[in-house]
């Protein structure tokens, strides 16, 4: 028992859905170079749910942003472009409709896949405009939020909709849900967290929220020197933002009345320059750090240990990078221990979650995004959802539970 409307509820709360009118929330905004989508992952998200809905002959309209117009129509932000590629993924026809309406739907044939144009080309989406949902909810029959990416915003098609219209979490969305519950919501335990990144300021209310849920809250990336800082520890010349250091302490002091171990480097990859193998790269203890070099990335032993914490866990949530993994060497340490916690994974002794559009392109860059549990394909709503707050996209489902 879900705690929301889930796609097998359909029948029971709609009757025969063939020939009825789904308005299905998605997530399209996909990056694009040259015009031409440049990663299909949230396209290819969008299938089991379309699919489903197809196969039980509804005609569904798909409702979705692209980029942030901010209430005015913008040629450029066209979703138009975007159903060659989606039908590409689909294996089945997707046609662009730039005015939907009921009647226009209706003379679909059933099964039939529409997408609307741009949502936040109008101004009342992103102001929850009751008017503005009044009207798009009488184009359906009822509604199906699938985009869990866009769960941190309360607009008309992630929120609105759903206290209108029956309301269902698509199958994308649905997983994503039951995923992220076991990692965060009811894990098992030790959970380990790893959290990396450029920047503690960036993070706060997510190492804040962890350090009272995890057993272990490992720290990578650029804010790893803060925290080394706030211990002591001469950072050199690395990213480090010293006046974070009092908050640092606070995360500290969390963690520690939590019995949650936070795990810092002890050994760093440090350079005096930051570029592709530079000359003067070298590994050396955190309180070895000269004056005129930068801690660019975590060193092999910090890292063997880091994944035996790992061995000794049950679920894994991570969120940011170990190193300045666009720069190599300096992705060494993200691949390591993100191929340990696929290799543990794959033996059934853990439970992964990772998400964050640099964790996904870590992941992707070490071979193992397949590997995990679960990749959530979220930006900004799964970093808040790591901060424990409630997202309105989910909070409106769960109300709207039959
Ligand atoms: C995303 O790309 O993370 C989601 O589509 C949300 O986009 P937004 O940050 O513009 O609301």
């Amino acid at each position: 028992m879900t705690a929301f409307n889930i796609l097998d509820d359909l029948p029971r709360i709609v009757g025969d859905v063939r020939g009825k009118i789904a308005l299905v929330r998605e997530d399209l905004n996909v990056p694009m170079t040259d015009g031409r989508v440049s990663a299909d992952t949230r396209l290819r998200a969008t299938v089991p749910t379309l699919a489903a809905l197809s196969d039980m002959g509804c005609i569904t309209l798909i409702l979705a942003h692209f980029g942030r117009p901010k209430g005015k129509v913008d040629p450029a932000m066209s979703l138009a472009p975007i159903a060659a590629p989606l039908a590409e993924v689909l294996g089945r026809q997707v046609t662009f409709m730039a005015e939907p309406s009921r009647d226009a739907l209706a003379a679909l044939p059933a099964g039939s896949i529409v997408i609307a144009e741009n949502s936040r080309f109008y101004a009342g989406e992103e102001a929850n405009d009751p008017a503005l949902a009044q009207s798009w909810a009488a184009w359906g029959d009822f509604y199906v939020n699938d985009a869990f990416s866009a769960a941190h915003r309360a607009h008309v098609t992630t929120e609105g909709l759903a206290h209108i219209l029956p309301a269902f979490a698509g199958r994308s969305r649905e997983a994503e849900l039951r995923a992220l519950d076991a990692a965060l919501g009811s894990p098992k335990h030790p959970v380990a967290a790893v959290v990396g990144g450029a920047k503690v300021s960036s993070k706060i209310d997510v190492l804040v929220h962890l350090s009272s849920r995890v057993d272990h809250l490992i720290i990578g990336g650029g804010m790893a020197n803060t925290f080394l800082a706030a211990r002591g520890v001469n950072v050199g010349k690395s990213l480090c933002e010293h006046d974070l250091l009092a908050t640092v302490e606070t995360i500290f002091a969390a963690a520690e009345a939590a019995n949650c171990t936070v795990h810092l480097p002890y050994d760093v990859m440090v350079s005096r320059e930051f570029a592709p193998n530079p000359p003067s790269l070298r590994s050396c203890n955190v309180h070895e750090v000269a004056a005129d070099e930068m801690i660019l990335d975590v060193a092999p032993a910090s890292v063997e240990m880091l994944g035996d914490v790992l061995k000794n866990c049950a679920t894994l949530v991570w969120n940011g990078p170990m190193g300045a993994f666009e720069t190599p060497p300096f992705d060494a340490a993200t691949v390591t221990l993100a191929k340990m916690a696929a290799a543990l994974t794959r033996e059934g002794s853990l439970v992964s979650v990772a998400g964050g559009g640099d964790t996904v392109a870590a992941l992707h860059h070490a071979g193992v995004a397949g590997d995990f549990s679960f990749v959530s394909t979220a930006g900004g709503a799964f970093l808040e959802w790591m901060e424990g707050r409630e997202l309105p996209g989910v909070v409106a489902l769960t109300r709207a539970k039959m």
